[in-house]
């Protein structure tokens, strides 16, 4: 494949050309994909609106990119390598054709379920094969696909289905999940309940769990692909049509619905994946991720697949049947590029070395980080006992609105700097701003990460509400994209990522709104109010302290607790559980009304040195009590 960086010189000059030239950069790395009729316009853009196009009126569909691109060269390669969550089951090799004709006749089955090209389609499935073959197959008609992560709850799992107004659920009877079989169709039946767009749901034999199918709308995906050809010629899409929607939490109110469109997500996820895990074409690749968040999408399906890739797929979880699992499976498979979560990392580093004893990893060429900082002690225990000490470890820095990795050393090119995420890709500008916008040039400065100009996987709306998109993206520094993260850029111009500037807290990897969190405990028929933070937590990165004020009369704090917990459980799913919850008679605020979780967050993290100033509160003697409640 072209244009893959080779050196740190090709990486200067690169990205100097990206910057100088961008439309005819982004062209030059278009050319190499398939389109059925080609551009009229490399990009527009204005960030006030906002209002980004890429690939003008080119038409193309990506699937074609996948397959028919491919199918010559290597038809009969390994695209998806499936390892189930149980040992004794035995695994996949889905080579491009079968994965190809897997696709097409899941492509037919829809469009003979009725589903047209525009309609939505949510996905809530496990990590099996038919979950990369429902996104594709979405993908090919021309339909937005949704993934929601399996383990969000009937709750969550309504609103999204309501927010897009979604035609059909895919899912299936039950997942493996570790030693769990969690009935997934029961939390789907339960959502529809709440809904009422949805007039068909295709269910894939997974568990063979004991389930209700609902005559007229629940089929069997086994019958539905029944007698299905595996041809299918590809809808014909707009560069800027829809390819999916992911909901992702933000610092207020419900989970947004980010938009990403085909042809600019397509070039991106392509080009990001090649150039930072510097694939090689008989390389066998390894993301752990779940394809309900971004990594997923961008690092499982489409980036490997675009680029022709074996790419690993993994159904159950780091511990399961033993602490070892992940490097059994390098091991079984031979993986060269294996790419994971801090916290993953953290909680595999707390088994101590045993179990890594049994594995040589010698096949590993890269290791990568993905979804929260890393922290310097996971780093190079990563390093020093996955990568033995030569691989080169990438930090990626990017999110679900972004589409694709922004920062991040390219594997083996770019010098490694522990818990740096280092180096902007070719064609991303960020920049660094103090609170009131204004530029922080030069080396060793600290503030708020923004980007200047557009990249071609980048945000194009939130779903049904243009309005939210730039007023939480666009609106904070008027024409630059704000990310949401502190960062520092170091003596040598490198960066680290800091974290959330702003109410969005970060749980083992996945992101979470504080509010959210508050909406769900206020859902308790005894809570009056709630505020939650962030704490730090050695194997989550972040945990949730939730602070509670709650109608105590015939309650024992105990029970109340409990139900919290149980009630977050239920609204969001076991990911947004607190893991502490304080009952407070009340929250420390402003004489304006407004919580001040700047204290909330030193008690949170044992940290009561420096309180700074609390005599503007209104109710300062519930510091005391907050402080003497916690534990500290
Ligand atoms: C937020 C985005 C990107 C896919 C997974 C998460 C944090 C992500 C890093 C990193 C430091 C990171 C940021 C970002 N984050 N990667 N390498 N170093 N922080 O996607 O759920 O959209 O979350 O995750 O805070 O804003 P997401």
């Amino acid at each position: 494949m072209n244009h893959k960086i080779k050196s740190l010189k090709d990486y200067i000059f690169e990205y100097q050309k990206s910057v100088d030239q961008p439309e005819s950069f982004w062209s030059k790395i278009a050319e190499s994909f398939e389109w059925q009729k080609p551009w009229d316009q490399v990009l527009s853009w204005d960030f006030e609106g906002p209002e980004v196009r890429w690939f003008e009126n080119a038409k193309l569909n990506i699937t074609e990119n996948i397959f028919e691109r491919h199918l010559n060269a290597h038809g009969d390669k390994a695209a998806i390598i499936w390892e189930p969550n149980n040992v004794n089951e035995k695994g996949l090799h889905i080579t491009y054709k079968e994965l190809f004709e897997r696709t097409c006749k899941f492509s037919n089955a829809l469009e003979a379920q009725g589903v047209k090209k525009g309609d939505r389609i949510i996905i809530y499935m496990p990590m099996i094969p038919e979950a990369a073959v429902a996104m594709l197959a979405c993908a090919r008609i021309g339909a937005v696909h949704s993934v929601v992560f399996a383990g969000f709850s009937s709750s969550a799992l309504a609103d999204r289905i309501n927010d897009c107004q979604a035609k059909m659920v895919l899912t299936s009877d039950g997942n493996f999940r570790g030693p769990k079989n969690i009935p997934v169709k029961a939390v789907v039946d339960e959502a529809l309940e709440k809904t009422t767009s949805v007039e068909k749901v295709i269910v894939c034999q997974r568990t063979s769990a004991e389930i209700q199918m609902k005559s007229g709308r629940d089929l069997w995906w086994h019958d539905a692909i029944e007698g299905q050809s595996i041809n299918h010629k590809a809808a014909t899409m707009d560069a800027e049509d829809l390819l999916f929607i992911l909901y992702t939490s933000g610092s207020t109110g419900k989970p947004k619905g980010v938009v990403h469109t085909t042809a600019g997500y397509m070039v991106f996820s392509q080009y990001s994946f090649m150039n930072v895990f510097q694939y090689e074409q008989n390389d066998i690749y390894w993301c752990t991720a779940d394809i309900g968040w971004i990594t997923g999408h961008s690092y499982i399906i489409y980036g490997p697949l675009l680029s022709g890739a074996t790419t690993l797929m993994f159904e159950g979880v780091p511990t399961y049947p033993h602490a070892g699992r992940f490097w059994e499976i390098i091991d079984k498979y031979n993986v060269n590029q294996f790419y994971t979560a801090p916290t993953a990392i953290r909680a595999l580093q707390a088994h101590g070395l045993e179990p890594l004893e049994p594995y040589s990893l010698d096949s590993l060429k890269v290791i990568g980080s993905v979804g929260e900082p890393i922290n310097e002690e996971a780093w190079h225990w990563y390093h020093d006992h996955i990568g033995k000490g030569n691989c080169p470890l990438v930090d990626t820095w990017w999110q679900t609105e972004t589409g694709g990795i922004m920062i991040s050393p390219l594997a083996g090119i770019t010098p490694n700097k522990p818990a740096h995420a280092s180096l902007p890709l070719p064609g991303i500008q960020p920049v660094i701003v103090d609170t009131e916008g204004n530029e922080l040039v030069g080396n060793n400065v600290e503030g708020n990460l923004c980007i200047k100009f557009p990249w071609p996987s980048i945000i194009r709306t939130t779903y049904g509400d243009h309005k939210r998109c730039k007023d939480t993206y666009f609106s904070t520094y008027p024409g630059m994209y704000f990310t949401g993260d502190g960062v520092k850029r170091d003596h040598d111009g490198y960066l680290r990522i800091l974290g959330r500037v702003d109410d969005v807290m970060n749980v083992s990897g996945h992101r979470m709104g504080t509010a959210e969190v508050e909406n769900a405990i206020n859902e308790h028929p005894k809570v009056i109010e709630s505020a939650v933070v962030g704490f730090p937590h050695e194997i989550k990165g972040q945990g949730i302290y939730a602070y509670v004020i709650c109608d105590m009369v015939g309650e024992s704090e105990e029970k109340l607790n409990r139900e919290i917990i149980d009630t977050v459980r239920k609204i969001i799913g076991p990911i947004a559980k607190p893991d502490q919850v304080q009952i407070v008679s009340g929250l420390p605020k402003t004489r304006s009304g407004k919580i001040m979780r700047r204290i909330l967050r030193k008690v949170a993290s044992k940290d009561i040195s420096n309180l700074g100033d609390i005599s503007t509160l209104l109710n300062p003697e519930v510091v005391d009590e907050i402080i003497n409640g916690a534990n500290i």
